[in-house]
Parts: structure tokens; C-alpha cells; sequence
């Protein structure tokens, strides 16, 4: 980590619903980023930290219409199968592993990655790679 590296959440974050959505907001605008635990277990135990090779990142933009993907804070992934980011506007789903859409109105598409870096509590932007 670097300290231009931006701040998104803390790892304990995403104990609850195995995502969660943050917002930096600077002089380019905002930009929404969904922050994604791609082991997580609804059922499982949430005593422990999610590993830092489990964690993605995406643009929080839905390739359909560039809408936030989420109705309710945090909430991303499908109660069925939590390995699938859902679109909740019209249903879109999305392999969280590489943000590649399997079925909706935007199949075939992808969600734009987000580079991480970590420190053992938190999760960072990686800003040195990118542009915002
Ligand atoms: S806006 Fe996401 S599926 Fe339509």
C-alpha cells in the first residue's frame, strides 16, 4: 500500500452480506466501487476475516445501463448462488471471480475491475493504476 492509496472499507466489512459498496468522492466526481468476497458463505461463520486472495472489486456500474447494481446497501450477490454479483434492476448476473455477465440484457458483457491493495484490517485503491 501506498499512501495515495484511497481507502474503501475495513476487511469485517463484508462479514455480513459478503460485499459492500463504497464511494470516493474527489474533484473528478464520484465513483461507485462494490467490493466483493468471492468465497463467501452465507452459512458459514463469520468469526473470521475474508482472505485477501477471496477479494475483488468492480466499478459499481451495470454494463446494461450504467446503473448501480444494488437496491439495499451492500447487498450484490444472489441469495442462490453468492458466486454471482446481481444486477437488481433487471437482473443481470455476473461470475464474481472475473465480473463476466452469464445472463440478463447485458450477456457478455463484464463489470470493470478494480485494483486492491490491503493492509490486515483494510481494503485500499490501488490509485497508482488507475485512472479516476
Ligand atoms: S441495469 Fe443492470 S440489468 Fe439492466
Amino acid at each position: 500500500m501506498t499512501n495515495q492509496d484511497i481507502f474503501l472499507c475495513n476487511k469485517s466489512d463484508l462479514k455480513q452480506t459478503g460485499a459492500f459498496g463504497a464511494t470516493i468522492d474527489d474533484t473528478n466526481g464520484k465513483l461507485d466501487i462494490v467490493i466483493i468476497d468471492m468465497a463467501f458463505d452465507i452459512s458459514a461463520s463469520k468469526s473470521f476475516l475474508p482472505s485477501e486472495e477471496s477479494l475483488k472489486a468492480y466499478i459499481n456500474s451495470c454494463p446494461h445501463l450504467s446503473m448501480p447494481m444494488e437496491t439495499f446497501d451492500h447487498e450484490f450477490l444472489d441469495k442462490e448462488d453468492p458466486s454471482l454479483i446481481v444486477c437488481s434492476t433487471h437482473g443481470a448476473r455476473f461470475r464474481s471471480t472475473d465480473g463476466f455477465c452469464l445472463s440478463g440484457p447485458c450477456s457478455g458483457s463484464s463489470l470493470t475491475p478494480i485494483p486492491l491493495t490491503f493492509t490486515e484490517e483494510a481494503i485500499y485503491l490501488k490509485i497508482e493504476s488507475i485512472d479516476i
